[in-house]
């Protein structure tokens, strides 16, 4: 294996969705671009938190978290994921899912290793992967369905292949794996011997009545399954940065190792207030389903009443909207006829991806304020008539420097 300079690994710009978000703000547009969470945190969050602020802990806390905070997890985890963690050895608090992520990546993975990646993917996945050293395989996700297979599994692997990367609800797809996706997931990574990383911090937006399905719940995954999600998009609060890391004992020590050489803990006061969230009744996340589905409903209503086709997402908070209708060639130019037409910013499909075709097809982010969908339906009036997508532009994005699809 050629060792890439550690400096090498990262992008050489900012990703294409933050120059998106700033593109907008010059145009004063609607962002559906960046993947921001913009809907009020829960009611009476913020004035509980200011008022426990002034008794909480202020100093570093252990690698692992504070102990109420992994009480409160492991619980959530046991009633919600169907996964027994022990608290005290099996749940590490992190900065956000993204922590979470690169303190497994980093405890438990070795420069040169390849690991087997679902495309479209979410691009934080594919930078973290290759600042930490390793390379990422993408595997294809079959039809408009997004089905994980294990034909496709296999096709991807190699013998330096260490593990696999998961992603559900899935971003930008809103896939959500299913019991025969995740038992290919599970023969193939037995039969291969591979640490299953699973991404779900989008584990409580979904659209159907089946309840989510977590990868680690799986007999034959909970020993080799490292869980990394977060309260970012479950309570709209991403800015607090916190999240948690969950698995067999054998492989969170590793985490927990890697996360306090990364950052020493995640902030402390807000593991106490956050502990109560945890804990907060399950109503609350029914309420948290049917916000985000009146909010899919107002943006795929404004896009169809467009012209445009909208693949309506199992989960997360992305819809896939096409634009073939309208003849145009690949997503960055309907990302460009939205922004430039309309002053409506979205992401294009190919930033999400490595290998596959170019599709007029942007993701589009519906964890916005009411007030902005409310304004989208005279912003995509403007899509009617003929559509040109403006000046000649450099060709579509690539991921072989630069870093795309980040949130
Ligand atoms: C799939 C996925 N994972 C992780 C994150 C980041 O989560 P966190 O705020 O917990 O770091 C995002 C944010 O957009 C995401 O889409």
């Amino acid at each position: 294996v050629t060792a890439v300079p550690v400096a090498a690994r990262l992008p050489e710009e900012q990703s294409a969705i933050r120059a998106m978000t700033e593109r907008c703000r010059l145009v004063g547009g609607v962002n559906l671009g960046q993947g921001l969470c913009r809907v009020p945190p829960p009611d009476g969050l913020l004035a509980r938190a200011a008022g426990r602020l002034a008794t909480a802990t202020h100093t570093y806390g252990p690698a692992e978290g504070t102990s109420s905070f992994r009480e409160a997890a492991a619980s959530k985890v046991s009633r919600h994921n169907h996964v027994d963690v022990d608290p005290a050895t099996g749940i590490v608090a992190t900065v956000g899912a993204t922590g979470g992520l690169s303190a497994v990546l980093l405890g438990l993975l070795s420069a040169g290793d390849e690991v087997l990646l679902p495309e479209p993917f979410y691009g934080y996945h594919l930078a973290a992967l290759r600042a930490f050293g390793l390379t990422p395989r993408s595997v294809e996700l079959r039809g408009d369905a997004w089905t994980l297979t294990a034909e496709a599994l296999r096709c991807a692997l190699t013998p330096a292949t260490k593990a696999v990367l998961v992603c559900t609800p899935g971003n930008p797809t809103g896939h959500r794996l299913g019991p025969a996706e995740i038992d290919a997931l599970a023969d193939v990574a037995a039969a291969h011997d591979l640490l299953v990383i699973a991404d779900e911090v989008y584990e409580h937006i979904y659209f159907d009545p089946a309840p989510h399905l977590s990868p680690a719940s799986h007999v034959s995954l909970t020993g080799r399954t490292v869980t990394a999600t977060s309260l970012s998009k479950t309570f709209s609060i991403p800015g607090w940065r916190l999240g948690y890391a969950y698995g067999p004992e054998r492989l969170i020590s590793r985490v927990r190792l890697a996360a306090d050489t990364l950052v020493v803990c995640p902030p402390t006061p807000l593991q106490d207030i956050a502990a109560d969230l945890l804990n907060v009744d399950d109503s609350y996340y029914g309420g948290l389903r049917e916000g985000y589905a009146r909010r899919l409903d107002r943006l795929a209503t404004a896009f169809v009443s467009a012209g445009c086709d909208v693949r309506r997402p199992e989960g997360a908070y992305y819809a896939l909207v096409d634009l073939g209708r309208l003849g145009l060639a690949d997503g960055t130019e309907a990302a460009d006829v939205l922004l430039e037409r309309c002053g409506v910013a979205t992401v294009p499909l190919e930033a999400f991806q490595l290998d596959g075709p170019p599709r007029p097809v942007v993701r589009a982010c519906f964890s916005v304020p009411e007030d902005e969908l409310d304004r989208l339906p005279d912003r995509l009036e403007h899509l009617r008539g003929p559509v040109s997508a403006g000046p000649p532009r450099p060709g579509p994005p690539t991921h072989s420097t630069t870093q795309e699809g980040r949130s």
